[in-house]
């Protein structure tokens, strides 16, 4: 079985390049890539290690099918006992006062659930107004932020640092 499963959804496929790229090159385990419109509430609860990535849309909304599937079960799902780590497409300039909102939506219920949330990122870095994965208090995002619409020259260092803080923080290292 693999050891980590990374669930995403994807408008116009930014998401999904970037979940191809994080199977590329991750070398320490095995990754069962399950795009949200094919999952179900078992395919979060077979795994203890999870990587949920969407982008955001239409001025704070999830991706449409972490939309649907939101509204569908999503709220059902236990995640005591399981550790998540979230990355986020969006655009600070085009969206800043929702910048990666979608992120916030998902980790909200995920630490109600019972889910360990790692991965956090640092916010200083980017330019953006508001968002919902800005964990209060703090000047962490909930997850990577990416945004392949002002600053895709930034994507390969960023993700290369999370990755290898996820490593850590999933504890495979
Ligand atoms: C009509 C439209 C609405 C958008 N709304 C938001 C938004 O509210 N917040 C944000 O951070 N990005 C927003 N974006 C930017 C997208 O999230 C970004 O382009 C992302 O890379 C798309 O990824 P995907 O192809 O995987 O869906 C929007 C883009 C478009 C075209």
């Amino acid at each position: 079985m693999s050891k980590i499963a990374l669930i995403y959804g994807s408008d116009t496929g930014v998401t999904e390049e970037i979940a191809n790229e994080i199977v590329s090159d991750w070398t320490l385990t095995d990754i069962e890539v399950i795009e949200v419109l094919n999952a179900s509430k078992s395919d979060f609860e077979r795994f203890d290690k999870i990587i949920i990535g969407l982008s955001t849309w239409y001025y704070g909304d999830l991706q449409s099918d972490w939309e649907d599937y939101f509204d569908e079960e999503f709220h059902e799902i236990d995640f005591t006992g399981r550790t998540i780590a979230f990355f986020g497409l969006g655009d600070q300039y085009g969206y800043g006062e929702y910048f990666i909102d979608g992120v916030g939506i998902l980790a909200e219920v995920v630490r109600k659930n019972g889910g360990k949330i790692i991965g956090k990122w640092s916010t200083k870095d980017y330019d953006y107004e508001k968002s919902k994965a800005k964990i209060e208090g703090e000047e962490l995002f909930y997850g990577l932020a990416l945004d392949e619409d002002n600053e895709p020259e930034k994507t390969p260092e960023r993700l290369k640092q999370w990755l290898s803080q996820i490593e850590e923080e999933f504890e495979l290292k």
